[in-house]
């Protein structure tokens, strides 16, 4: 699963279009990205965004859509969860970040349709960094931890 995300990013290296500012200017390894789960504000700044502007698809329980591992008719996704039970925990900070900032399909330079926008543009960097940071704050410490593994692997 791990290995998607890397090919992904150098298809759109490759496409070398200028999905969003995001993508180029941020470095692999920014560190500048680094969610904040143990920030009392920074989580309940995060929560609001979520309901405002996650929820709709994510779920309010961050459960994701029914059958969410199934492409619908158009050959689309619907949005996975965001709980334990979901792979958001598998990426680290930095690939959380850029997907949020520029959507599926942005991160591919359009070649992957994806239901879900970035949010670049409607979203400040530490709007994004915060409602994942709430994200964050809703896993099991186990789940946690292994997350900041993830994260510690990827940093470089
Ligand atoms: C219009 C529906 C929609 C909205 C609104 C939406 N998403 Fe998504 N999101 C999706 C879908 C659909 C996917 C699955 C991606 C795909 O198409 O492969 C997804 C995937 C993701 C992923 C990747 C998860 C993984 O396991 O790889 C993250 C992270 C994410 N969304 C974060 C957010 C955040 C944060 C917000 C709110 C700021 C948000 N999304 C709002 C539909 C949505």
């Amino acid at each position: 699963m791990g290995r998607r995300w890397p090919n992904v990013l150098l298809a759109a290296g490759a496409a070398g279009i200028a999905i969003g500012a995001a993508f180029w200017i941020l470095g692999p390894s920014d560190p500048a990205i680094a969610l904040t789960p143990d920030d009392p504000a920074a989580v309940a700044l995060g929560e609001q965004i979520y309901d405002a502007h996650c929820a709709s698809c994510h779920g309010d329980q961050l459960e994701g859509q029914p059958n969410w591992r199934q492409r619908g008719p158009d050959g689309r996704l619907p949005a996975p969860p965001h709980d334990a039970g979901g792979h958001t925990w598998h990426h680290p900070d930095v690939q959380l970040f850029r997907l949020t900032a520029v959507g599926p399909s942005g991160l591919t330079g359009g070649s992957y349709a994806s239901d879900m926008p970035g949010f670049a543009g409607i979203l400040t960097d530490g709007e994004i960094i915060a409602v994942l940071s709430y994200i964050k704050s809703t896993w099991p410490p186990e789940v946690r931890q292994r997350h900041d593994q993830i994260n510690a692997q990827a940093a470089p």
